[in-house]
């Protein structure tokens, strides 16, 4: 049988999805993005990747994040979207806000990683190529390069803006330091920088301790939380033991030595508190870092459409009560 074409629903900007302003920009994002860093690969099922873009989009999440290396295979995460962009997305490019990044491994020799403009440059060209795509919404330069010139990286992402590949860029997992040489170069050029990408949940506080929120704000940039349920551990899945299929399971990224004794006790207590507000554990976790407004959103991960369907209720609410957040902090700081 051939597959009917997608058409998304009439109602997908009023049935609860939010949108928040980045920085000092013209740009707004949805509260929640969807993230393709797993289970959008080769190895996985491609009707399931669909239906999860599908599902997404439906509900007004118009941001999808990529980086050149998801996978795996490397790149293979980009032509599943490519082939949702053909298929799926193509009449609806101008709603949609796409983002992708270059910095970590993507092919060997010197040019495939890091921060020179040789690489940058050609990885955004493949990408693109990948993903069907004339431009990117935004372009990230995915890590600080310690050996490269910043002035370098920064001019690259200058040049890709002024080369129509993308509309905006934005740094991830930048030290503070970094941040403010890399908020002034991009300023200086008219080229602002949109957004700050790093990791943030609750068992991770580095954005707030490390002064990259009050940064981003002091500097009219959005901030964007990536792992915001610290890659599952912050959702019902490993409160009984490791499912089979898993993150933790594949043990790469999520390692089961993370889930310690005394992990999983502090994670069952907030699983109480997230019970108490009549909430499951994934949408407080979700709804904790959005409840500061120098969040400008949250990107998450999904193997089921049904995780998104449940990360999406975290917006129903997202206030916490002084006692509510001691008692968060009591159990994980
Ligand atoms: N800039 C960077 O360096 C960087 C690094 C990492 C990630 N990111 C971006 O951030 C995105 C999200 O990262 P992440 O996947 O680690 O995010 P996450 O949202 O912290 O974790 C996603 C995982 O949590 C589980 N999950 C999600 N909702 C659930 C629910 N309602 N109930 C039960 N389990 C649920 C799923 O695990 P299972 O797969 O086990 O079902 C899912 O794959 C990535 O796709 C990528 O775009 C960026």
């Amino acid at each position: 049988m051939i597959n009917p074409v997608y058409s998304p629903v009439s109602d997908r900007y009023t049935n609860g999805i939010r949108y928040r302003r980045c920085g000092r920009s013209g740009i707004q994002i949805p509260e929640i993005a969807l993230g393709l860093w797993h289970n959008f690969g080769d190895v996985n099922p491609l009707t399931n990747s669909f239906e999860m873009a599908h599902y997404a989009f439906d509900h007004g999440i118009v941001h999808f994040d990529l980086a050149n290396n998801y996978g795996p295979s490397y790149g293979s995460a980009e032509e599943t979207f490519g082939q949702i962009m053909k298929k799926s997305f193509a009449p609806y490019r101008d709603e949609l806000f796409i983002s992708s990044k270059a910095g970590y491994d993507m092919w060997p020799g010197p040019y495939g990683e890091w921060g020179s403009r040789k690489y940058l440059i050609s990885s955004l060209n493949q990408s693109l190529k990948r993903m069907n795509l004339e431009y990117v919404d935004l372009f990230y330069s995915h890590r600080f390069d310690p050996n490269t010139p910043l002035e370098e990286t920064m001019q690259a992402l200058v040049d890709i803006v002024r080369m129509g590949k993308a509309l905006y860029v934005g740094i991830s997992n930048y030290p503070a330091k970094a941040a403010a040489f890399a908020y002034k170069y991009l300023r200086d050029r008219d080229v602002p920088c949109l957004l700050h990408q790093c990791r943030y949940n609750i068992l991770n506080r580095e954005p707030e301790t490390e002064g990259l929120l009050d940064q981003a704000q002091e500097n009219g940039v959005g901030f964007i939380a990536f792992s915001p349920l610290a890659q599952g551990l912050l959702t019902g899945r490993y409160l009984d033991g490791i499912p089979a299929d898993s993150r933790m399971a594949q043990e790469r990224f999520l390692k089961s030595s993370a889930l310690t004794p005394q992990l999983h006790a502090s994670l069952l207590k907030l699983n109480e508190i997230a019970a108490r507000r009549g909430q499951t554990l994934a949408e407080m976790a979700l709804a904790w870092c959005l409840k500061d407004s120098k969040v400008t959103s949250v990107i998450i991960g999904a193997s089921k459409v049904s995780q998104i369907e449940d990360d999406f209720k975290a917006l129903e609410n997202i206030s916490f009560s002084p006692e509510e957040l001691a008692e968060i902090d009591a159990l994980v700081v």
